[in-house]
């Protein structure tokens, strides 16, 4: 799959690197060309301008919540595009949330940014781990919840996360971002907050 990446830090950076260890045609956009160039030469992608972004089968939006709407803005005619947004709304400690219950980051970017197939996915998964990879040994994976009101869109980024190896759960229609987001910042507590650190992540499990 053709995959632009628009922001080049920790999430950023990891998903350059397992998107590409997984055969996609990946572009990589950030504010800092010189961080885009570097990664893109790390890992076989290719650095673009952010105008060129909305150049690609999926996007992939890796910037920090308040940025994602004006990254969006900047990468071109994105009109009926697949846009995955991984942003989690935090407080600057990173223990709380700027925002939820009757709305959530996902759904303000859709409402900031109209024409794009917005695809909540990968906000439930800390850096480390994409970076280290979907595998956690005994056939175990990590999971990524995926919410849409777009089926073919849902469906475009199930393939894209499978193809990296994750578990992946449909978690419904875009509005579910209101407990995906609030799922991330128990993910941050228990992994910063208690102590558990970053290689741990949430999924769901079912008695048989
Ligand atoms: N870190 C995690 O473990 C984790 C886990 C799940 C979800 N998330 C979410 O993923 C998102 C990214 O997190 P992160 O830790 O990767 O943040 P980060 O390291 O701060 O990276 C953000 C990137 O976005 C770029 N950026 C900001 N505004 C931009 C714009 N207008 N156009 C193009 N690029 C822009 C930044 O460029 P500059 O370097 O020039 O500022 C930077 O490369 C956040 O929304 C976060 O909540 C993070």
């Amino acid at each position: 799959m053709k995959v632009s990446v628009i922001g080049s830090g920790n999430m950023g950076s990891a998903f350059v690197k397992q998107l590409t260890a997984a055969g996609h045609s990946v572009a990589v956009s950030s504010r800092n060309a010189a961080s885009a160039e570097k990664l893109a030469k790390a890992h076989k992608a290719k650095a673009v301008a952010l105008a060129k972004a909305g150049e690609a089968d999926v996007i992939i939006l890796a910037t920090g919540a308040a940025d994602a709407a004006a990254a969006l803005k900047g990468a071109g005619d994105l009109n009926g595009k697949v846009v995955v947004d991984i942003t989690n709304p935090l407080t600057a400690d990173y223990m709380g949330l700027t925002l939820g219950h009757s709305t959530s980051s996902a759904e303000e970017i859709a409402r900031a940014v109209p024409g794009v197939k917005l695809v909540k996915a990968f906000n439930t998964v800390f850096a480390q781990l994409l970076d280290a990879g979907a595998d956690l040994g005994k056939g175990g994976k990590v999971s990524v919840f995926v919410a849409s009101d777009d089926a073919d869109a849902k469906a475009k980024v199930t393939e894209l996360a499978a193809s990296m190896g994750f578990a992946v759960t449909d978690a419904g229609p875009l509005k579910n971002a209101r407990y995906l987001e609030p799922l991330a910042g128990l993910n941050i507590y228990l992994g910063y907050g208690a102590g558990r650190g970053t290689a741990i992540s949430p999924a769901w499990v079912q008695a048989a």
